[in-house]
């Protein structure tokens, strides 16, 4: 479900069409629907809203300023994974008590920016990070929040490069050492343990490996109780994916509804808090990338589009394999045919490709398209490779938008760097 709608003809984000955005802004840009993103997060909150819940957003699929001001106002927490992030979560106004810390090598300077912050919680990946923590909070005459993740050794089934929760990946305390781990966090005194962490990867679509997960994580809280430790959170993490292609029922995710009922299956009688890091599912239909073709080239047995947008811009296609919908600005007529497209991005490398022999509407130089189900990851992950421009960033909310992110000119960009006199 999203908010970008073709209207006479014309593609619009709610209210706008992005044909005058584009005018306005130039392209490539973002585009995310404030409908959506509100949506998203409503319907996952409330898929839990009988019970004592912190969801807390995952800030690294789509951390513009904006959004996490836009979906702070929503009730939401964060999940970050940076000190930087850390920043963007404060500063869009976000509570430090609503906020949880992932990520395996967090410095001794983003632990103490956290404690400083009074955060929820610290999701806890090893023992030198735990030491490293007691430490810290130690040295800040406190103590810290502690969820220690642990690995289930689950395959979850999405892409290799997005799974995380398999014993050969390098993310949690593995499974078979996590009584121990606890004991040594326990005696620890800047360690407060406070509940069990568990991610086990992203665009997971199956109910299957969460349940399996989710319920050897429900017999380690039990073990862990009866060791004495007083355990009153469960961090379930993100990872609920979301469909990218239109039309292709096989691979749709389960609703947070379904999803929901599992979890209160599985977690309601451990009267726990519920804590989860949704990303994708609130951000991935949010947004959409739209670009400008530059060229139409008839190679030896290919039609390449040449669009303004590169794997700079969006790289999930050239990293993951990733599909997304393409579809013009300008709805095609119901007359006219396909045509197999390669669209290409300007970057020197053949990696630099979004999609091969799509079938498309015929398209012409100065046509717009969008790319659909972009808002998760996106622009998050974009770089100035080639010198090209960070990309720029629009919300629209109803009839009204703004940039939310200026495409920096190249004297900004170069300005960042400097020759040494000695050169
Ligand atoms: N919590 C933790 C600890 C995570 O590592 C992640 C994502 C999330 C929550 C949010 O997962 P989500 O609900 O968004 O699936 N760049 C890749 C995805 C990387 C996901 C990394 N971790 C992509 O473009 O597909």
């Amino acid at each position: 479900m999203h908010h970008f709608t073709y209207r006479e003809g014309h593609l619009y984000a709610e209210d706008v069409a992005l044909e005058a955005i584009a005018r306005a802004v130039g392209t490539p840009f973002y585009c995310y629907s404030a409908a959506t993103l509100r949506r998203h997060f409503r319907v996952f909150a409330d898929a839990f809203a009988d019970r004592d819940t912190l969801v807390a957003f995952s800030v690294k699929s789509l951390s513009n300023l904006a959004v996490l001001t836009l979906l702070q106002k929503e009730g939401a927490g964060a999940d970050v994974v940076s000190g930087g992030e850390l920043s963007r979560a404060l500063t869009a106004g976000i509570p430090g008590d609503r906020i949880v810390f992932s990520g395996v090598g967090k410095t001794r300077t983003e632990m103490a920016a956290a404690l400083e912050a009074g955060i929820h919680q610290f999701n806890v990946e090893s023992v030198p990070e735990l030491q490293a923590l007691n430490d810290v909070a130690i040295s800040h005459d406190t103590t810290a929040p502690v969820a220690l993740r642990i690995n289930p050794d689950v395959a979850a089934g999405s892409h290799d490069k997005i799974s995380t929760g398999r014993a050969e990946d390098k993310f949690g305390i593995p499974w078979a050492q996590a009584r121990d781990v606890y004991r040594l966090a326990g005696n620890l005194p800047g360690i407060a343990v406070k509940g069990v962490d568990v991610h086990i990867g992203s665009q997971i679509t199956d109910l299957a490996p969460f349940e399996k997960a989710f319920n050897r994580t429900a017999e380690l809280v039990r073990a862990l109780r009866a060791d004495g430790h007083e355990i009153t959170r469960l961090d379930l993490g993100g990872g609920l994916g979301v469909p990218y292609q239109h039309g292709d029922d096989q691979s749709a995710p389960p609703h947070p509804e379904v999803y929901a009922e599992m979890i209160k299956r599985i977690a309601g009688p451990l009267d726990v808090q519920l804590i989860f890091e949704p990303g994708r599912m609130i951000t991935g239909n949010a947004g959409i990338l739209v670009s400008r073709i530059i060229y139409h080239k008839e190679g030896e047995s290919r039609r390449f589009l040449i669009l303004d947008a590169a794997m700079n811009d969006l790289i999930r296609p050239a990293l993951y394999d990733a599909w997304h919908d393409v579809i013009p600005v300008r709805e095609p007529g119901s007359q006219g045919g396909k045509v197999k497209y390669d669209l290409v991005g300007p970057v020197c490398e053949t990696g630099d490709t979004f999609a091969r022999q799509r079938d498309l509407p015929e398209l012409a130089e100065n046509d717009l398209v969008a790319f659909l189900t972009a808002g998760a990851y996106g622009a998050v992950q974009a770089s100035q490779y080639n010198t090209r421009p960070l990309v720029l960033e629009v919300l629209v909310d109803g009839d009204r938008y703004a940039v939310i992110r200026k495409r920096p000119t190249t004297a900004q960009i170069l300005a960042m760097e400097s020759v040494p006199d000695w050169v």
